[in-house]
Parts: structure tokens; sequence; C-alpha cells
């Protein structure tokens, strides 16, 4: 992208979420935005990112600013890939549907949860055009889990997330929201095998999230799709680096948007140490609390390279399905073309580890 006339509206993704609260109903609203126990660890995702302060380059050409990058050999034409979330049809009517199509508009990686309203094929079939890659969950009966990672390849899917946070869900799982209705008739149709009933309930499914998971899997679920996987839900510099020695290609920082445990360290401060201990042998991406251009500024500089958005693409789909996730996007990516022009870099590449540092931080985080 070429440098602009700045935009006249300002980023305002908190505007998004205002308009969705509204047009959402309440229990629906309390289940998308909520995390575990008190929201500990939701909000300091959020908080950590303004831990790191910017030390900008000056008396560098920025006549030209490019967000467009790749990740896993994909080109898209900005770091911020959308993020997976279950049950989207509980945000727009046609859920993942709306959603793949805002992704392959915005030129963006869509990954579609295990636990989406819509098949795969439907999604893939919604915009066969973008890129896509498939969320999923080892289940105790691993066949569901191959057949899903089978047909996400037969679908076209460009890589398999394993998401490693769930491994704690059969000792018990966070309550969904008080009153929460699901839209009906209502379905997981990655979950299920050819015969099941349609209606067999989200937490019957989730029981059967295996415990047992382990980097070796990383191995089997590469050979069962043929596809990189890449591992969601690392905070660790160890983890990280078993799981790249297994033959990760991608690693997300995350910890599910504070939805998984209360009291894990934010994803902005976990960063640094995996990509230290990944030391370049694969890709690293973050996300959690990302509501901002100069927070994807933030990541980049950090080391990812690439950021997920969550909620903020459910509160786009909700207030205008694909259009409002296109808006979501479009926004971030033009806050992050004034961060990257006035931090002197022309391509994300340029957005180095000196650029930021929390020690120019009047009060830094203990
Ligand atoms: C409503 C909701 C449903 C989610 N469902 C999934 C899921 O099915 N699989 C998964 O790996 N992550 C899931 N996540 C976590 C997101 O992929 C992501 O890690 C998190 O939302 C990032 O934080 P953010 O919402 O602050 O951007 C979900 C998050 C939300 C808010």
């Amino acid at each position: 992208m070429t440098a602009a006339p700045p935009p006249s509206l300002p980023v305002d993704l908190d505007g998004f979420e205002r308009s969705a609260a509204t047009s959402l109903d309440p229990a629906t609203y309390r289940y998308l935005a909520n995390g575990s126990g008190a929201n500990v660890t939701r909000d300091a995702n959020r908080s950590a990112w303004d831990r790191w302060m910017l030390h900008p380059h000056v008396l560098r050409d920025v006549s030209h600013v490019s967000t467009a990058t790749t990740v896993l050999g994909a080109p898209v034409d900005l770091p911020v890939l959308v993020a997976p979330t279950a049950m989207q049809r509980m945000a727009w009517i046609d859920g993942e549907l709306a959603m793949a199509r805002a992704g392959a508009a915005a030129r963006t990686v869509l990954v579609t949860s295990m636990a989406a309203s819509y098949s795969v094929e439907d999604v893939a079939a919604a915009a066969p055009e973008g890129t896509r890659w498939a969320q999923m969950y080892l289940l105790r009966d691993a066949g569901r889990t191959r057949r899903l990672a089978e047909r996400a390849r037969e679908a076209g899917y460009a890589a398999i997330v394993l998401t490693v946070d769930g491994a704690a869900v059969p000792y018990g799982r966070r309550r969904l929201a008080d009153g929460l209705q699901l839209p009906r008739p209502f379905s997981f149709p990655n979950m299920l095998l050819p015969g099941e009933p349609v209606d067999t309930p989200l937490t019957d499914l989730v029981d059967d999230f295996d415990p047992g998971v382990t980097a070796a899997d990383v191995e089997r679920l590469a050979e069962w799709s043929g596809l990189p996987v890449v591992v969601k839900g690392v905070l660790r510099g160890d983890d990280a680096a078993r799981a790249v020695d297994h033959g990760a290609a991608g690693i997300v920082v995350s910890n599910h948007g504070g939805r998984t445990h209360d009291g894990c360290v934010a994803t902005a401060i976990a960063l640094p140490g995996v990509v230290d201990a990944v030391a370049g042998r694969a890709e690293v991406y973050v996300d959690g609390g990302i509501r901002a251009g100069i927070d994807v500024a933030r990541a980049l500089a950090l080391g990812a390279r690439a950021v997920l958005v969550g909620r903020p693409t459910l509160w786009g789909l909700a207030v205008d399905g694909t259009p409002g996730v296109v808006a979501v996007l479009t926004a971030l990516r033009e806050e992050l073309v004034r961060v990257m022009a006035f931090c002197g870099a022309s391509a994300p590449d340029a957005l180095t580890r000196d650029l930021v540092d929390a020690a120019g931080n009047p009060e830094p985080p203990a």
C-alpha cells in the first residue's frame, strides 16, 4: 500500500464492541466478551501491550508503506489474521460463511474453528479464493480428529492449527453465560462423524478433548493431514521449542483470550521469551487483547510474524456481517500504516526489536 493522506476516522474497535453489545442479546454478548474467572487475564492481555513503548526511527524514507507480508509462505495484505472462534452463528445469521468472505476480501488468513457452526467444506466454498487454516483440538477419539484433518486438506485448507490449551477442559469447564440460547437448529458439523445426530450438544463433544495431548501429536497431525501444523495456546519458550522440535511450522502465543484459565500471563509479556526460544526455526504469531494498529506494530517488533484477532472480528460480524469484519480489519491496517510510517518502517520486516522497550514506560507493570 502507498502512503495516503491520514484517514479521517481514528481506529476505534471499542466502538464496534459497543455496537455489537447493543445488537446482540445480553447473554450472547457476555458469552463472546467474557474470559474465565474475574477476567484478570482477558484484561491483562489488553493492558500489557501498553507496556511496550515505541522508540521510533526518523530520517527514514516512508514515502511508501506496505503492510503486506507472508505467513507460512502465503501472501497476505496485512499481518492480522482472523482467529478461530466457535459458533459464529451466534453473532451473525450465516456466521462462518460471512467471516470467510471477509477474510478473503481483506486478503488475509481465516482460521476456522473446529467448533464452527458450518462445515470446513461449506466455509471453503463460501470464499474459495481465500487462504484458510483449520483449527482443531485433539480428541480422545483420535479418529474424529484424523477425519477432520483429512477433510480440511481435501477442502483446500493450507495448515492445521492445533490448539493445545484445551487439555484441562475435561477437568472442568468454565460455565457458559447464564441464559445463553443457541440459535436452532445448531450443530457442529466438524466435530461429528457420519451418522451422529446433528444436534449433539457441544458439552458432550468437548468432554472428549484429550488431556493426553503432547508435542508428539504435532507429528501425528502433520502425518494425517500432510499440512504444516501451527500450535496454538503456548505461553512458554520451552514448550514452544519442544513443539518446534516435533515439527511445528508455527506457534501461536495465546491464552485463548483469557477464556481457559484466569491468572495466566498476558501474551504481550510471554511473546519475547517464545520468540527467543524458537530462534527463527518456525513462525511465531500472537493473539490476545490486540485492539489497535499500534498493538500489531508492537507484536511484530517483538518478533511476531503476524497477530490474530478474535473478539474484534466477532464484533464486526455482529454489527454488519462481512462488511463489518472488513471494516475492523481495514481499521487495523490503516492504523498500522500510520504507526509504521511514524516508526520509519516501510514494510513489516522493518519493525525490529529496537523499536520497543519496556524501560521507557513511566510505570512498568510488575
Ligand atoms: C467466543 C470465542 C470463541 C473462541 N473459540 C475458539 C475455538 O473454537 N478455538 C480456538 O482455538 N480458540 C478459540 N477462541 C480463542 C481465539 O482464537 C483467540 O485466541 C482469542 O480470542 C484472542 O483474544 P482476543 O479475543 O482478545 O483477540 C475463542 C475466543 C472467543 C472470544
